[in-house]
């Protein structure tokens, strides 16, 4: 069977590690669930095109930061705050809710096959709520192109002190012009930047590509209703994926925070490019393998999360229902796949 949405009013304190502050990560328990619908078709409104970070205009950027701040104003209690959109997160990653029926196992959405979807859910809820705090509904969030050369330092909106997107607790030794390692593990091997730009073009093609020639090897493997937890991630998960979490961290932090902890990583807005990106990445993928991408299993299809929309409303989502973007009412800016040509 598939796993179910979490019962909210039944919200454990997280499992974090042992050097984390106490926090609570109880997301504000509502009541009244709807199930998702999609947006209006796309014939009746035009797709909203999230852009590369590295190339949004002045225009964008400043909606994009006026959203971003009044989201931290709005009272930490309210479910579209930015306290309690990271604490989402957490919730999710670090065990606070149960299985429906299994109170001994957790709810976890890494290392398996709802890694994708559960985080694809997470951003569109996050960018409708952005939109709709600043009267725009056709608000897009930006994503961290750092698959592409000119997207592989850490995007210059985000390095900005004086930006609501600016977050302390990152490495000050990678910021931009420091270009990223997509295999990075947790040493700065430095070498130069035409160098670094080259390996992550293969490591790239290695995930995309070579090591994701399969369902389960690129999503992740089966988890469902009544699973232990954490049965195995698909080949983007580890790399890039978490490399990018913790070398966006601040080592000087006792867990990588923000970016390199489960618990804290949504509190560094630039969380949300990075999984923008991830979840273009998806998309491209399952673009290379026409007709055979997604999970025929019914425990995957109907895997189902819960989330709070735009006004606040408590929405219970399924996975058959994020599969296809264009349904979803938005695409990513198209920017070329320069790893495409990068074999090994
Ligand atoms: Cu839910 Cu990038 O982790």
């Amino acid at each position: 069977a598939p796993i179910q949405a979490p019962d909210l009013g039944n919200c454990n304190p997280p499992e974090l590690p042992n050097t984390a502050p106490d926090t609570n990560c109880c997301p504000t328990s509502g009541t009244g669930i709807t199930d998702f619908v999609l947006p209006p078709a796309a014939s009746s409104a035009p797709l909203r095109v999230r852009p590369a970070a590295h190339l949004v205009d002045a225009g964008h950027l400043a909606k994009y930061e006026r959203a971003v701040a009044l989201m931290k104003q709005l009272p930490a209690d309210d479910p579209r705050s930015f306290e309690q959109q990271w604490r989402v997160h957490c919730a999710y990653c670090d065990g606070a809710y149960d299985q429906a029926g299994f109170p001994d196992l957790e709810i976890q959405v890494h290392n398996c096959w709802l890694f994708f979807p559960w985080h694809r859910f997470y951003l569109y809820f996050h960018e409708r709520i952005l939109g709709k705090l600043i009267g725009d509904d056709t608000f897009t969030l930006p994503f961290w192109n750092w698959d592409a050369p000119g997207g592989m330092t850490v995007p210059a909106m985000y390095a900005n002190t004086s930006s609501p997107l600016y977050n302390q607790r990152r490495d000050p030794a990678h910021q931009p012009p420091f270009p990223v390692d997509l295999d990075y593990n947790e040493v700065d091997v430095v070498v130069p930047t035409d160098e670094q730009i080259d390996q992550n073009l293969r490591i790239m093609y290695r995930q995309m590509v070579s090591s994701a020639k399969k369902t389960q090897l690129f999503m992740g493997q089966p988890y469902r209703a009544g699973d232990q937890p954490d049965p195995g991630a698909g080949s983007m998960e580890n790399v890039p994926h978490g490399t990018v979490h913790t070398w966006t961290g601040d080592p000087a932090q006792p867990n990588g925070e923000d970016m390199g902890n489960f618990y804290s990583a949504a509190r560094d807005p630039i969380f949300f490019a990075h999984h923008a990106n991830i979840d273009r990445l998806w998309h491209v993928w399952r673009g290379l393998r026409p007709g055979n991408a997604d999970f025929a299993d019914a425990d995957w299809l109907d895997a189902a999360f819960l989330f709070y929309d735009e006004e606040a409303r408590l929405v219970r989502v399924r996975v058959r229902d994020c599969l296809d973007l264009a349904a979803m009412g938005y695409a990513y800016q198209d920017v070329g796949l320069p790893w495409l040509e990068a074999k090994p």
